[in-house]
């Protein structure tokens, strides 16, 4: 390592960021006092603020009992309404086509009942063959769901021989010769493993073009990079509140549908009474009346204490802006690149994310050529105080976050990896 540790704390001092509104894991040992937290991909951090907001609505509840639906400081019949906007902002759409609610997989279920309707000879699915399992298993079972068999139903795409990611021409040259046995393209904004940011504009025009359905998964790239979901004609996308959103384990979901679908009474929906417009939930009529957003994707009544710390993350992303943070991002994670570049030069270590800062997120994703990544990752963790995450066999990601990850997180990185890793020469 040639940088010194003295130019990452100089770097922090000029551009500290927001981690002072974070509550970091101390490093219980070593040189320290907190660890170096890489893993806001996986699980984003806690906002000093949620503990009090969440006490808040607990003590509605002691307080209020059934009057809380009504006269909570913030009540919860409508509650969610509260997180509409925010999240709108997050995505680049407008309220009527955002609503949070349940977790990611749920809803894309709940959004294939909606738009993945496969008939004639536009069947497939296609999604990338690094899609998270999660999303692979949801399009198979969907493909089952419609009488189809997932083998030939769900079309993977894989990188060219010997690249990483996904080229988005490859893509597009898919969708020419494809795109007229396409129903749904349910492709990761951010991939989940390479750190791959798609070209998500492009790739919608060229999919609708082709007469097929577009749909998002935005797991890694809501709160990563800014989005534009309704200028880019997105037909629907869902995302995961508790990496870079910051709401903690497991924590709700968001949804978005498209403007040009809101109210569309041919589309197939499942529903419940939090589907029918609010003025007439109260009727306790045998038939709905959906409104015409996407609140008519909703089925239950939304779990408050869950709906909490995603309130009070949205404001914290409100207050800063997906811009600022955007600007962090591009500097913190190209000065991580720089630094792996000092490590992995003469160490069999590669970063697979693409090198290009408009291709990717904050995550930088290094395949390792030798051992196990599981084994890697615990010993930067409990030598080095570096929490990263492991994907096995081979992968190790580091996802400096630009809310509270800090330069001086990015060399412990760098320093920990040589450390661990064996030079080659
Ligand atoms: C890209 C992606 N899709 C889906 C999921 C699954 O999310 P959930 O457990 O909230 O359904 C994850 C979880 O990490 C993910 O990264």
């Amino acid at each position: 390592m040639h940088t010194p540790e003295e130019d990452a704390r100089a770097r922090d001092a000029a551009d500290p960021g927001h981690r002072h509104l974070f509550l970091v894991p101390p490093a219980e040992g070593g040189r320290y006092p907190e660890v170096a937290y890489l893993a806001g991909n996986s699980l984003g951090l806690q906002p000093r603020a949620t503990r009090e907001e969440l006490l808040a609505d607990l003590d509605a509840w002691r307080r209020l009992g059934v009057e809380g639906h009504l006269e909570a400081e913030r009540p919860w019949l409508p509650y969610h309404e509260l997180l509409t906007a925010p999240a709108a902002r997050l995505v680049g759409a407008r309220p009527a086509e955002t609503v949070v609610m349940n977790s990611l997989t749920v809803n894309l279920h709940l959004l294939m009942v909606s738009f993945y309707r496969p008939a004639g000879e536009r069947t497939r699915i296609v999604i990338e063959d690094s899609a998270f399992p999660s999303d692979s298993y949801a399009v198979r079972s969907q493909a089952r769901f419609h009488g189809l068999d997932p083998d030939t139903a769900v079309i993977r795409l894989t990188p060219r021989p010997g690249e990483d990611t996904l080229r988005t021409q490859d893509v597009l040259d898919f969708l020419a010769t494809e795109g007229h046995t396409v129903a749904l393209l349910l492709l990761g904004g951010v991939n989940y493993l390479t750190g791959e940011l798609m070209d998500i504009p492009a790739i919608t025009a060229a999919g609708r073009a082709a007469g097929a359905v577009v749909g998002w998964d935005l797991a890694h790239a809501a709160g990563n990079v800014p989005l534009a979901l309704h200028d880019w004609d997105v037909d629907f996308a869902a995302w995961c509140s508790y990496k870079y959103l910051n709401s903690g384990p497991g924590a709700l979901g968001g949804v978005f549908v498209h403007e040009r679908h809101l109210g569309d009474p041919a589309l197939p929906r499942f529903e419940g009474w939090w589907s029918t417009e609010a003025a007439s939930r109260f009727e306790m009529t045998p038939v709905s009346r959906p409104p015409a957003t996407v609140e008519a994707w909703q089925i239950s009544n939304p779990p408050i204490f869950a709906m909490g710390p995603v309130r009070t993350s949205l404001e914290l992303f409100d207050s800063v802006g997906m811009p600022a943070l955007r600007e962090r991002s591009l500097r913190l994670t190209g000065y991580l690149e720089g630094l792996l570049d000092e490590v992995t030069a003469d160490r069999p270590l590669t970063v697979v994310t693409p090198r290009e800062p408009a291709r990717r997120g904050c995550q930088l994703s290094v395949r390792i050529g030798a051992g196990s990544a599981n084994e890697l990752t615990k010993r930067l963790r409990h030598e080095h105080g570096v929490i990263a995450d492991a994907r096995e066999p081979d992968i190790v990601r580091f996802a400096p976050v630009p809310l509270y990850s800090t330069y001086h997180d990015c060399w412990r990185v760098a320093d920990a990896l040589a450390a661990t890793v064996e030079a080659t020469r």
